[in-house]
């Protein structure tokens, strides 16, 4: 049956679909295939001692399944995600799924809910696996058990201007998103509840996001609360490094690749905040967001504006990440997963 469902105005907020997947596995232990389950999407039962409430032992990943004109449904770059769900277990001392078992219950998830994905170019299913310390402890340590688990949710838009939206960002020199040594690199649930205290403070003076500078110096741009981000200067385009305190966005890295492929210099280094008002263009990319202009950036009450035309940098390169996804341009780099 046909979900009720405006798809031209999906946005990107949750709403019930068919299925979730769940796999469970003992501290010490490896997660077994045939451990893993489709069940009706429902709350799940969490003991109140479980790790991930007490002591934010938890990851999350975001990933997207497109409907394409021809009925085919795809996936874009599923095994970087489970590569990076596996990182983020070693750091935060969790037993993980292996990379095939990731990719086959992102694809049983997906299929489970196809009801669920918009018609061709009104969005996708976005996915969320998560990892989570789910057995009961008292004194810190590693949970006693471990839950992967994917839920499932239509997703347009992640800002509210749809198309045409973009980024208003403020940079904050007050609080931190990441320091070295800490878990700024990998997708830890406790990288996004502290953020909310700076994000809030942002969207109540106007701003869309927040882009956080490095703890250490406050002198180089990191990220912004949801995604990574671009600069373009002369053509040359510019992001910051992912050495431990910048996430390694799969758009991210995907985006470098294609404007390498187009003739541009990508640089990956680090960039100074001063570097931001001479910039001709600035954008950002991240799963949620796929590659949105920055209309302006704010800091220390200096506002830079930035062009966000139809011929900009950031515009040339979101249509062909676009079109390897709806297959217009051909998938030379073999990142498209097709599942039905
Ligand atoms: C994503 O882009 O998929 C994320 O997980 C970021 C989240 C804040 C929406």
């Amino acid at each position: 049956m046909e979900p009720e469902i405006d798809w031209d105005n999906v946005g990107f907020g949750i709403k019930k679909t068919d299925y979730m997947f769940v796999m469970k596995c003992s501290n010490g232990d490896e997660f077994k295939q045939e451990g893993g389950e489709l069940k009706p999407f429902a709350n799940i039962e969490l003991n109140p001692a479980a790790g991930v409430l007490n002591y934010g032992q938890g990851l999350l990943e975001g990933m997207k399944a497109y409907r394409r004109e021809d009925g085919k449904i795809v996936l874009f770059r599923p095994d970087q995600n489970a590569l990076r769900m596996k990182d983020g277990a070693d750091r935060m001392c969790m037993p993980c799924p292996s990379v095939a078992q990731f990719v086959d219950a992102v694809k049983q998830t997906a299929l489970a809910n196809q009801r669920w994905i918009p018609p061709p170019g009104k969005g996708s299913l976005y996915l969320r696996p998560l990892l989570l310390g789910t057995g009961p402890i008292l004194g810190l340590t590693q949970a006693p058990e471990y839950t992967f688990l994917i839920y499932t949710t239509p997703a347009g838009n992640y800002l509210k201007d749809g198309v045409n939206s973009q980024f208003n960002l403020y940079i904050e020199d007050e609080y931190d998103r990441a320091s070295l040594g800490g878990t700024g690199g990998i997708k830890s649930i406790t990288n996004y509840g502290p953020v909310l205290r700076p994000l809030t403070k942002a969207r109540s003076g106007g701003f869309t996001d927040v882009l956080y500078l490095d703890s250490a110096t406050r002198k180089y741009v990191e990220e912004v609360s949801t995604c990574n981000i671009f600069i373009v200067k002369d053509n040359i385009i510019s992001t910051p490094p992912t050495k431990g305190t910048v996430l390694p966005g799969i758009t991210r890295k995907s985006i470098i690749e294609i404007a390498r492929d187009q003739g541009y210099t990508v640089e990956e280094r680090q960039i100074e905040v001063e570097e931001l008002f001479e910039a001709d263009e600035a954008f950002c990319t991240g799963t949620a967001v796929i590659v949105v202009p920055v209309g302006s950036i704010t800091y220390q009450g200096k506002r830079i504006q930035y062009q966000t035309d139809t011929n900009s940098v950031c515009n040339k390169l979101f249509s062909t990440y676009v079109a390897i996804i709806n297959g217009e341009t051909e998938d030379r780099k073999g990142w498209i997963t097709e599942i039905n």
